[in-house]
């Protein structure tokens, strides 16, 4: 983290020719359980991870507003008073300054819309600079990420009063109508609310969210992420259509959104329900049961409990919401065969990473024989590395 910090506050020298007035970060996530069930209204167990992004920040007294990244050359540029009018014609869609500069926007739309009712004609611009050490495109929500430091920025030097959960809706507005991918509250919860050694247990409709302990030190746990390099994005494709399945699956129930369904309720989904939107729904609902199951594991028996549920959650995504690819199905098996006590894929699927959650002693195991299951199959080599949940936004200088 020092080396990132140095490297964000040279980067903004070398843009600025100054000193930052101040330094942000905000870490990405890892989802224990409750996967598609953020945008049903659902639950979710998510947790912030120790790989942040970073924003240097100065004022500029000319109104526009700067953004530079230590990941690419390009620098953009607009003036904070066009932001709705950049927005409104698509300027910012699937690229990556769209996370900054949609977050700014997104301050000065309406509450009710899930903005912040900001006036942006009354905010000084600004230069920032990004860094960040959160893999893109692993499925670890580098997006929130960037959403979320850019958001603790601007709340501070703009000098608002906007709390975390309504930062969070902040940044969703932005991804979803500035950058334009139709994703769920929880990776901006997690990034926002994120505690050290805990996560974020979030109720996706009231956004009630309570810490829950995770001791997964005190259980002599480490959780393995597997990086697969398959690429996904949730502006395209697939994370779009299983979104359109919930709600189609939810309105032939009669229901607002597929929350408002239990287990109980799924022998008459399958008379209503065609086959393909009857499994969609069936992930939803018992994948919401598998986080208030995981919740009370955790309390009662402790992490060394909460592997079974890891398990199904993965089979139910593999096989009920078709969102797992063959690099994640083997990184799963390959780490459940070899000592890890619980697996799944985490995150919108397609790619990106599982996680495993891995007892120390059997960490060496599981690496060599995931390495070596990739190379047998002629898989691209993962990425392995730990995370631990961490705190999440915050203030660093
Ligand atoms: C992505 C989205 C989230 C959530 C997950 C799936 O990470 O950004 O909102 O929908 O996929 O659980």
């Amino acid at each position: 983290m020092t080396d990132l910090r140095d490297d964000t506050r040279d980067l903004f020298r070398a843009l600025t020719g100054a000193e930052p007035v101040g330094l942000w970060s905000a870490p990405g996530r890892v989802n224990l359980i409750g996967e598609h069930t953020d945008y049903n209204d659902g639950f979710v167990l998510p947790f912030a991870i120790d790989r942040r992004t970073l924003v240097a920040a100065g004022a500029r007294d000319d109104g526009v507003i700067r953004v530079a990244s230590a990941l690419g050359d390009e620098v953009v540029e607009a003036p904070v008073a066009e932001l709705g009018a950049l927005v409104a014609e698509g300027g910012l869609q699937h690229h990556w300054a769209g996370y900054a500069l949609g977050v700014a926007w997104a301050l000065g739309e309406p509450v009710e819309r899930g903005g912040a009712g900001l006036d942006l004609v009354a905010v000084p611009g600004l230069d920032l600079v990004i860094d960040s050490n959160v893999p893109i495109g692993a499925g670890l929500s580098s997006s929130a990420a960037l959403e979320c430091a850019v958001a603790v920025a601007l709340t501070d030097l703009w000098r608002l009063d906007v709390d975390r959960p309504r930062l969070a809706r902040v940044g969703r507005l932005a991804e979803n109508e500035a950058v334009g991918a139709p994703t769920g509250i929880m990776d901006q919860s997690a990034s926002l609310l994120g505690r050290r050694d805990a996560a974020v247990f979030l109720d996706c409709r009231s956004l009630d969210a309570e810490v829950v302990d995770l001791g997964f030190a005190a259980a002599g746990l480490t959780v393995l992420v597997i990086d697969t390099h398959v690429k996904h994005s949730h502006a395209t494709g697939g994370y779009r259509e299983r979104r359109a399945s919930c709600e189609a699956g939810a309105a032939a129930m009669g229901v607002p959104s597929l929350r408002d369904l239990e287990v109980d309720d799924l022998p008459r989904a399958r008379e209503l329900l065609d086959d393909v939107t009857f499994r969609r729904v069936r992930h939803v609902v018992t994948e919401n049961r598998r986080v208030l199951d995981t919740v009370r594991t955790l309390r009662l028996e402790g992490a060394a409990a909460i592997g079974p549920l890891l398990d199904a959650s993965h089979v139910s995504m593999r096989d009920d919401f078709e969102i797992s690819v063959p690099e994640l199905d083997l990184a799963v098996e390959t780490a459940q065969s070899n000592g890890a006590i619980g697996a799944r894929m985490t995150g919108g699927g397609f790619g990106g990473a599982a996680i495993a959650l891995v007892p120390e002693g059997e960490l060496s195991r599981v690496k060599v024989a995931v390495d070596g299951a990739f190379a047998e199959h002629g898989f691209t080599a993962p990425t392995l590395f730990t995370v631990t949940p961490s705190e999440g936004a915050t203030r660093e200088t």
